[in-house]
């Protein structure tokens, strides 16, 4: 049984300029999934904008991508920030001619029983995940609809936004939010030619949030166990994902949500 993931190599199954002539923009795009996304988009040939809070990291990331042929530049933006977040998405366009993709990819989280949150500790999640992809989605609209290629915004969440997410209300509800906002506005944009859709990622091995929620606390082998194929992913299936949707693949595809779990949801219902 294979248990490697393909990623833009030798046997992918995209083609180099899958995204050719393309510019997307991705929010958290200076580390862990956003970055891998950022990394695939730019070897298939996209202009990427790296958005992220902290300058140096997002900067060095693109430095990164550039120096292996890819054309990736960045944005210091903390997406609570409307401003700052239609500046960034002002700054790709201007320096790629165009925005074709938006990843709203940035989020925030931590674990804290309900009982025990503050009220601003809920505000503070529910602002940047939430909040922070309406002002991407709405921010980057005219742009989007203006694509030559179709307009196309992919949300990452989880189905622990649908299952319920106990000890993290905050991002349960941002997440289920997300999902809600991007069927919206996959009806209301699809007549502009902008397709919106989700991905929820499973436990992904090698990301700040697994880290954290799983494998500090010692649970890692647990939650590997409780996917249908026993294991963590890696951040490419979740790259590969997003390019496929991002792709004219995928041109038929809008209001999706693309579950890439290992089939983590459905055992999770099941047992
Ligand atoms: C209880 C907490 C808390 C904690 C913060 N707060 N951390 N409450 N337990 N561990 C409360 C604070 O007390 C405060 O409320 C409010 O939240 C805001 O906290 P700040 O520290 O001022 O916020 P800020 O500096 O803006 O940081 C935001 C953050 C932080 C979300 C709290 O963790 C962050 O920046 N995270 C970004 C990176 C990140 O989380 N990445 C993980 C994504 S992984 P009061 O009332 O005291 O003012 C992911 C996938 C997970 O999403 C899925 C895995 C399967």
């Amino acid at each position: 049984a294979g248990s490697g993931t393909v990623t833009h190599g030798e046997n992918c199954m995209f083609t180099n300029d899958t995204l050719k002539g393309r510019a997307a923009l991705i929010t958290g795009g200076g580390t862990g999934l956003g970055l891998e996304i950022a990394t695939a988009y730019a070897r298939l040939g996209a202009a990427v904008m790296l958005v992220g809070r902290n300058e140096d990291r997002v900067q060095s990331a693109a430095d990164a991508l550039n120096r292996e042929g890819g054309q990736a530049a960045a944005a210091k933006c903390d997406v609570r920030n409307y401003d700052e977040v239609k500046a960034a998405v002002e700054a790709a366009v201007q320096r790629f001619g165009s925005l074709d993709i938006l990843v709203n990819n940035a989020a925030g989280n931590f674990v804290c029983p309900s009982a025990e949150l503050s009220p601003n500790g809920f505000r503070t999640v529910i602002d940047i995940d939430l909040n922070g992809t309406f002002y991407g989605c709405h921010a980057a609209y005219p742009h989007l609809k203006a694509s030559k290629h179709g307009g196309s915004i992919i949300s990452i969440i989880t189905m622990l936004g649908v299952s319920g997410w106990p000890g993290a209300v905050h991002a349960a509800s941002a997440k289920g939010g997300i999902l809600s906002l991007s069927r919206t506005l996959a009806v209301e944009w699809g007549g502009d030619g902008i397709r919106v859709n989700t991905i929820s990622p499973g436990p992904i091995g090698d990301t700040e949030g697994v880290k954290r929620m799983y494998i500090e606390s010692g649970k890692g082998g647990l939650e590997a166990k409780k996917t249908a194929l026993g294991r963590f992913g890696a951040k490419g299936d979740i790259a590969n994902a997003a390019v496929y949707l991002a792709s004219d693949l995928a041109g038929y595809i809008t209001g999706d949500n693309l579950i890439v779990d290992g089939g983590r949801w459905l055992k999770y219902v099941a047992d």
